[in-house]
């Protein structure tokens, strides 16, 4: 199986960018553990970042056919972005939403996911490990689908 692991804005700077929220450890490293794992898990992965919201949308729009799944950290784009969220509607790649920080602990305009109703699930607030329980969902939901 394959799985897609998109990136939004400000993700390329993981390692220094408040690290009291989001750790030490680099966007590289991170792809790097998951790499690990999906290996072990017998999935294929590819990983992506951009700062760009139609980058993502175009992106989410290609899976299909070339996807079994989709693990996506919109980061600030989670909270704005009907661009996105349209795009995961019409795709036919379910989709597992991540975020490093548990978004609803912290500033009340991070609580709400706009992308949130159209993926299969979220798992936010376990820093790294959101990355590779993401991977474990996407799984998860796609041996469930057939
Ligand atoms: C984030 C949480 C978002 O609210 C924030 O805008 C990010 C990162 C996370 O992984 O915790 O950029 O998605």
């Amino acid at each position: 199986m394959k799985v897609l692991f998109l990136n939004g804005p400000n993700l390329n700077l993981l390692g220094k960018r408040q690290p009291e929220i989001y750790g030490t450890t680099t966007l590289a490293d991170i792809e790097a553990q998951v790499r690990q794992r999906a290996a072990a898990d017998g999935a294929e992965i590819e990983f992506r970042q951009t700062n760009d919201e139609g980058q993502l949308v175009t992106w989410v729009q290609q899976a299909a056919g070339s996807f079994d799944a989709l693990v996506i950290n919109a980061a600030g784009y989670t909270h704005t972005s009907v661009a996105l969220r349209d795009a995961l509607a019409a795709s036919p790649v379910p989709a597992v939403e991540i975020h490093l920080s548990n978004i609803h602990a912290r500033e009340e305009f991070r609580h709400n996911s706009i992308i949130a109703p159209v993926c299969k699930g979220q798992i936010c607030g376990f820093g790294n490990a959101s990355y590779s329980l993401g991977l474990a969902a996407a799984i998860s939901i796609t041996s469930r689908n057939g």
